[in-house]
């Protein structure tokens, strides 16, 4: 029934208004296809007209997502400071005080986890990656100088610095070739697509442009020690440093990344308009929120499965 409502919006953009559960799994992979398909390089096409009509849909739906979540996190960012220094200083505590900070995932996934464990972990955060450098190159359009000139050093590290052996994003996929998953949309929860599709929607929307620099910024503050816990449960089973050299390199890298955003990019553009203090910490917290439903969403499949296995073993 859902489902043929999905389909009617994806072909019928006069569809009548629906009510959507907004973090479904068959809501998240109606957005997650369309975002892989609109932002793919193609050639001009002779339906541009439907297409163009069923991207307003879908633009409108994404829309109503991105304020479903932010209606759950504007109270708590409505009490950010808009004093640009003291606002720093609270952007830095969610690195403790934020959704999903401190989730017993991870350390089971350094300490415990089995080789099938990561593999399904690593297989629903590939799927969901919305890929760090294009939102960072989406983001920067327009942004002031200064801001604009951190997002600029952040992505150049993102190439590699020119070398595509450094380049993040294939570093990433090398895992999952060492790890033999293939990733894709239909097989990965919501909660990991809502992920990517927030960072996305809130990249690719010049309205959320604000929001989406928050997004970026607590990725950087908070990866550092997902991506150590990560590191650690891939060495125990066997990986080797190049192999893992993904979340080595994000537990060391990103603490730098954080420190460079704040400093070059939140600071002066809170000193500019005390109102974007407001936008960034939404972004954040929208950001931090996705993130903790999907730490909540794993543990469920994780340690049911596993609990699952010792009932069958005894
Ligand atoms: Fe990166
Ligand atoms: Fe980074």
């Amino acid at each position: 029934m859902y489902t043929r409502n999905i389909t009617n919006v994806m072909n019928r953009s006069t569809a009548p208004v629906v009510t959507h559960d907004y973090f479904s799994d068959e809501f998240q992979r109606l957005l997650a296809h369309w975002n892989r398909q609109r932002l793919e390089p193609q050639f001009p096409r002779p339906d541009w007209r439907e297409r163009l009509e069923n991207d307003n849909h879908m633009q409108s739906l994404e829309i109503e997502f991105l304020e479903a979540l932010r209606s759950q996190v504007a109270g708590r960012a409505a009490q950010a400071p808009k004093d640009p220094h003291a606002f720093i200083a609270w952007f830095e505590g969610l690195i403790e005080t934020g959704p999903g900070q401190g989730d017993p995932l991870f350390p089971w996934l350094a300490e415990q986890a089995t080789r099938n464990d990561l593999r399904w972990f690593f297989e629903q955060e590939a799927a969901g990656e919305a890929g760090f450098d294009d939102l960072v190159a989406y983001t920067q359009v327009k942004l002031p100088d200064q801001a604009k000139l951190e997002l600029a050093r952040n992505y150049w590290d993102e190439m590699g610095r020119g070398n595509h052996k450094g380049m993040h994003g294939p570093m990433l996929h090398r895992i999952a070739d060492v790890l033999e998953v293939r990733p894709s949309i239909d097989t990965t929860v919501g909660e990991s697509l809502a992920l990517a599709n927030a960072m996305t929607g809130m990249a690719t929307s010049r309205s959320y442009a604000w929001h989406s620099v928050g997004a970026l910024g607590v990725i950087e503050l908070t990866a550092p020690g997902r991506s150590a816990a990560v590191a650690q449960g891939l060495r125990r089973i066997g990986l080797s440093g190049k192999e893992r050299q993904y979340f080595d390199l994000h537990a060391v890298l990103d603490v730098k990344h954080s420190e460079a955003w704040n400093r070059e990019a939140l600071l002066p553009l809170v000193q500019e308009d005390p109102r974007r203090a407001t936008a960034i910490a939404e972004g954040a917290l929208m950001r931090l929120t996705c993130g903790a439903r999907c730490f909540e969403r794993y543990r469920k499949h994780l340690w049911v499965a596993r609990a699952r296995d010792v009932r069958l073993l005894n």
